[in-house]
């Protein structure tokens, strides 16, 4: 995203003319950013293979896991609902794990009809569960177990899920009772170590740790697992001070590790792939003078993004015209929701606005639509893929009569 001729520019798309011909609030993906972002990924972990399973909650649209299934990739999915959305962007059931602490026995049931890669049960319940459901069927299933490795991300808590105080996965003594709870089942197959530590982790060493504590866990067991589902968690930068996660450090890491093994590695990664291919285009409604700064009163609003009020998540906020008139007083961009933490930025020094110019929030193409919601009764936001020249409606606006 760039400016041409002052004008904020999606691949020589200007944003100005989408706003005006399709509405606010929208969400715009560039479909060069988000090749880039894969081919990247690609590159970086290539001397390892990996089978890379796009984490499907990061976005659903069901035109981007398509063109993302086009570079091979395989769906990270973590509910039946996205599991139906992943098979049907195309991508193949071999290539499909089902990640979730929680998954129903009708889940189970229509992962193993799907005959998906694997599912990566959480704990000692769900396997003795995954094992009921194939044997009524009479089926053999792939499972993997995931770890919980007790590794700190160094991310948000709230985006954390590696430490022994999460929910997420079993500890190594469970680990070892489950595999000799699998090696005695006869309908599962144990054929995956799966870990995933957090979400927006911005330094490779607690991969690193992460990895050491599965190297350990595995040289204790004699149990040989075909694939090691690393997950994702590759975070990109957000704002000027976030550094974006080494992935030549992560990927010598993985090497290292894998040196005398015949493990086939699995990645998760949501964000890393869709995370700033996307923006949110909205309008300014109103502008509110109070004592100390403006209020820039949006058309989009926590329920369009929900990042900001749910984690103090940080967007780069742009003009779509730029000017170079600097307003004197401080600028707060807020939603019209009724919710005080309905607000996205604080920003000093902002060029002077006006009602009804346009705004574009950066970086939302993960966990923004994904995490909408219809909260206040509110419609959610058309979804656009521009690619080239060439502008594609990938979600409709959603309209009154689907909600009332
Ligand atoms: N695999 C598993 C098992 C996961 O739980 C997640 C994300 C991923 C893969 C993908 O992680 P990624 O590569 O996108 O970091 N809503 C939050 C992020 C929550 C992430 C949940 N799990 C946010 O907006 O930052």
């Amino acid at each position: 995203m760039k400016y041409l001729n002052k004008k904020l520019s999606i691949d020589k798309v200007n944003l100005l003319k989408i706003a005006k011909k399709y509405g606010t609030p929208t969400y715009c993906y560039s479909y060069s950013r988000l090749k880039e972002n894969i081919l990247n990924f690609k590159k970086n972990f290539k001397s390892i293979s990996p089978l890379i399973c796009f984490a499907v909650k990061s976005n659903t649209n069901v035109h981007l896991i398509n063109e993302i299934s086009k570079f091979g990739f395989g769906a990270d999915v973590v509910s039946v609902g996205e599991m139906m959305m992943a098979l049907k962007a195309g991508i193949s059931p071999k290539k499909i794990v089902f990640s979730g602490v929680g998954k129903t026995t009708n889940e189970i049931s229509y992962a193993i009809d799907k005959k998906i890669l694997l599912i990566n049960a959480e704990s000692k319940s769900e396997v003795v569960e995954i094992n009921r459901v194939a044997r009524q069927k009479n089926k053999i299933v792939k499972i993997g177990l995931r770890l919980n490795p007790n590794t700190d991300a160094k991310t948000l808590s709230q985006i954390s899920t590696g430490k022994k105080e999460n929910k997420f996965g079993v500890n190594e003594k469970t680990f070892y009772e489950i595999i000799n709870y699998c090696k005695n089942s006869q309908n599962i197959n144990l054929n995956c170590l799966s870990v995933h530590i957090g979400s927006q982790i911005l330094d490779h060493k607690p991969y690193e740790k992460m990895l050491k504590v599965v190297d350990n866990i595995l040289k204790k067991t004699s149990h040989e697992f075909e694939y090691i589902d690393l997950g994702g968690g590759m975070g990109i930068s957000y704002t000027n001070e976030n550094k974006k996660l080494n992935y030549k450090k992560y990927n010598l890491a993985i090497k290292k590790f894998l040196k005398n093994k015949q493990c086939k590695i699995i990645f998760e990664p949501g964000r890393s792939i869709i995370g700033n291919s996307g923006t949110l285009l909205t309008k300014v409604i109103y502008i509110k003078d109070s004592e100390s700064k403006k209020f820039i009163i949006l058309d989009a609003a926590m329920n369009d993004l929900m990042r900001p009020a749910l984690y103090g998540a940080i967007h780069t906020t742009l003009p779509v015209i730029k000017s170079r008139k600097v307003s004197k007083k401080t600028y707060e961009f807020v939603g019209p929701i009724c919710e005080s933490t309905d607000k996205f930025v604080i920003i000093k020094n902002f060029q002077e606005l006006q009602e009804k110019d346009y705004i574009a929030i950066c970086d939302v193409g993960a966990y923004g639509m994904s995490l909408s919601s219809n909260y206040n009764l509110r419609t959610k936001p058309l979804e656009i893929l521009i690619k080239k020249n060439k502008i594609k409606i990938i979600r409709k606006r959603q309209k009154h009569k689907d909600l009332i």
